[in-house]
Formats: C-alpha cells, structure tokens, sequence
C-alpha cells in the first residue's frame, strides 16, 4: 500500500538547501510556484511563504485542503490570521532564524546614515571628490532609542553597546532585571523619543504600532535626530517622515521597510537625507537557510502529525 502524498507549495524564493528536508522526504511533494502559477489551488495541504506573498481571506477560501501556513521569517503580518483561525489552518513562522542578519544590517544603516557612505559612495563614482559635504558624525557617546526589545532589539543593544553608545529602550514587557543585565536604559516612548540621538523600530505592525512615530510624535524627538526602519513599512508614518525630512527637524533616515513594496514614494526614497535598501535586511545566506530550515522541519514534523511549535 503506497500512502498518499502530502502537497507542499513553495510560494516565494526560499533556500534550497533548507528546503531539503521537504525534498527528500517520501511523504511530502513539493511544488514550487506562485499562488497565481500553482494551478488549483485546493490540492495543498501546506504552504510556505516569505513576505511576497499575501494570504488572503479569498486564498483561504480556494485552498480547501489547507492545514498550515509557515513564514519563512518573523513577520506575519501577510496572512489573514483571522481568516486562518475560521478555517482552522495553523500559521507558524521561524522566529529567530534572523535575529542576527536584521540586527547587523540594522547597525549597517545606521553606521551608513551617520556617515552618508551611500551618498558619499554615489558622489565618488560620479568621478567628485567632495569632502566638505560629506562630513558625519560620530556614534561614541550617542544615544540609540530602541523601540521594541525583543529579539533583534537585543542584538542590536549589544552591537550599540560594542561603539560606546548608550542604550535607551522602550518595550512595555521589558523587566528592570533583565535591562540591568545588559547595562542598557529604559524609559516610556516619550522619554526615548526625547532623549534619542537615533530611533530605530523593532516592533511588528500591528493597529497600535502603525505610525508610532507621526505628525504629533516626531516632534518630540531632538531636532537633528536619525530615524531607522528595518522592521515594517508604516511604523514611522511616510507622510510625517517627509515634512520632518523637508524641515530639516530628522536630519536622515535608513528605511528597509516601506508601507507599499516595492516602494513607489519617489519623494521618499529620492529624498538626498534618505538611505535605503529593498527589505533585505534577512537577506544573507545564513539567514535564508535558517529560516527556511526551520519552517521546513516544523511542516515536515506537523503533517507528520506532530504539533507545531512556533504557531
Ligand atoms: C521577516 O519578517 O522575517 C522579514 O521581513 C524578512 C523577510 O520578509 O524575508
């Protein structure tokens, strides 16, 4: 008696090597396809996404055979969670696979911002040698406001802390203890954003956290202050950006993230105090095979019958 199959479609570009347990095992056949290229959609038991694709309440709909969604990554906020919920589909993600790629290329902007190496960088290939406008400032000393500490927030607290800066963190779930322990500050959202030197966003988005920094935010913030966001498009709302960017009140931002993506604001990213990257910051090889690893092991483990540990 031969068993039947299960059938795993592979939405958006994933690590093969990570993907191998998928591809080697006998009860598993994998597809890998688009949801528009992966013909009826109701023959799936199980789909892996990245942050490409959205999981609507209408894909839920067609895909009837459906048990569980996994995001290779943190982020879930492309999946219709409450859609998944009614139709009993578990939805799991790779929580720390990349901690340590965000957390660096989140300290990588940073240093880039301060330093205006991209524009520096574009001015020299242009064939200029223009030393006087490229002048930064440094990080010794200087104040990070982290907003959210969780994992990456963390990470990136002791790479900050490696520079001589001095950590300021908001985070409602953050203990006394625990920030004693890593020699970093904590206040409330106003205290960070008053006394920051440079704000970088590590919270998911969510209806709280959706333009955190704002129109009525942003100016509580230093004059000449940094934003950075490397987390989710819409924390520091674009609009508000832009009027504190043409003022002159932010002096610069390192955007990975962006409410529309690819990003269409041309007043955004044109923007010369800007700095950007098309939501690479889990972009490096470790991070793509440890993602896409551990999603592989969990659906492997959950259609095998086992639960879910990260749902
Ligand atoms: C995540 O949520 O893990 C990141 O945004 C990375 C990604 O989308 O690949």
């Amino acid at each position: 008696l031969t068993r039947e199959r299960f059938n795993v479609l592979v939405a958006d570009q994933m690590s093969e090597e990570g993907l191998r347990p998928l591809l080697n095992s006998e009860t598993v056949h994998v597809t890998k396809a688009t949801l528009e290229n992966a013909g009826d959609l109701s023959i799936y038991d199980a789909l892996i996404i990245r942050s490409a694709t959205t999981v609507t309440k209408k894909v839920l709909e067609q895909m009837t055979r459906l048990k569980i969604v996994a995001r290779a990554g943190v982020g879930i906020d492309n999946v219709d969670l409450n859609a998944a919920t009614k139709h009993g589909v578990v939805v799991i993600n790779a929580p720390d696979g990349n901690t340590i790629s965000t957390a660096e290329h989140t300290f990588a902007m940073i240093s880039s911002l301060v330093r205006k190496i991209p524009q520096a960088n574009a001015s020299v290939k242009l064939g200029e040698w223009d030393r006087k406008a490229y002048q930064g400032v440094e990080l010794f000393g200087k104040t990070l406001g982290i907003v959210g500490f969780g994992r990456i927030g963390t990470q990136l607290a002791q790479r900050a802390k490696a520079f001589e800066m001095n950590v300021l963190v908001y985070d409602p779930f953050l203990t006394t203890t625990r920030a004693e322990k890593l020699g970093i500050d904590q206040g409330d959202l106003e205290e960070v954003l008053q006394q920051s030197d440079i704000i970088t966003v590590h919270t998911p988005l969510t209806k709280e956290t959706k333009g955190l920094l704002n129109i009525d935010s942003i100016p509580l913030t230093k004059p000449g202050v940094y934003l950075i966001n490397c987390a989710r498009g819409g924390i520091i709302d674009e609009d508000a950006l832009k009027h504190f960017l043409n003022n002159g009140h932010v002096a610069g931002a390192a955007l990975d993230v962006f409410s529309e993506e690819p990003a269409t604001d041309r007043a955004l990213v044109d923007h010369p105090h800007v700095i950007a990257t098309p939501h690479i910051a889990a972009s490096t090889k470790e991070a793509q095979l440890n993602v896409a690893a551990q999603v592989s092991e969990e659906v492997l483990q959950f259609l095998n019958g086992e639960p879910a540990r990260n749902s």
